[in-house]
């Protein structure tokens, strides 16, 4: 899915804030993070190269009162290309904007490394983030097969299919 411009404004959610990734405080919590939003083991020993990559394009939503890390989303730009990659929020701080702002912080950051155009990859069977995505001004511009996935099971299954960037392969 790719957005072109400007994203639009999101207040962000009452009792919570977006801040910049602080590798010394956020490197073992946003594994925790990932595992409760995915339903899967926490984020493998990886993550800090991971982060690495470009820490300045990882950003953490962080509630004040216990000051535990909430949300976080990563994001990279090269040249013209600006990309989000994973945006997790766990799930008892759904639906209170907590995606919302975290992803307009990623493209605004994006967007002031060069690129107008910000580009998403996601299952079109995640409802939740495909609408969050559309929601936020992004649009499909590629549905694709997984190539992991058997052709049976592609035509039969929507999880199969996923937009992604032109050019980019699945995974
Ligand atoms: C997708 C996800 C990041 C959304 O986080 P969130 O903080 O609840 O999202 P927000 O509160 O900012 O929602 C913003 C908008 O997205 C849409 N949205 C979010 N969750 C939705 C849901 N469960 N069903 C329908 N629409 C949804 C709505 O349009 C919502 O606006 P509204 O609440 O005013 O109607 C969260 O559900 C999650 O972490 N899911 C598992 C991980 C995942 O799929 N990540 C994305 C792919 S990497």
């Amino acid at each position: 899915m790719r957005l072109i411009g400007e994203p639009p404004p999101a207040p962000g959610p009452a009792g919570a804030a977006v801040r910049g990734y602080a590798a010394e405080r956020d490197h073992t919590r946003i594994p925790l993070v990932y595992a409760a939003a995915f339903g899967e083991p926490p984020w493998p020993d990886d993550w800090d190269r991971f982060a690495a990559f470009d820490p300045r394009g990882v950003f953490v939503a962080e509630e004040r009162a216990a000051g535990e890390a909430v949300g976080f989303v990563t994001s990279f730009g090269r040249g013209d290309f600006g990309y989000v990659g994973v945006l997790a929020v766990v799930p008892g701080w759904r639906r209170r904007g907590v995606a919302r702002a975290l992803l307009r912080t990623a493209v605004v950051y994006l967007r002031s490394l060069g690129p107008d155009a910000v580009e998403v990859d996601a299952f079109v069977d995640a409802r939740p983030a495909v609408v969050l995505y559309r929601a936020c001004g992004f649009e499909v511009i590629r549905t694709y097969a997984d190539p992991e996935a058997g052709s049976d099971a592609a035509a039969a299954a929507p999880s199969s299919v996923r937009a992604a960037p032109d050019g980019a392969q699945g995974g």
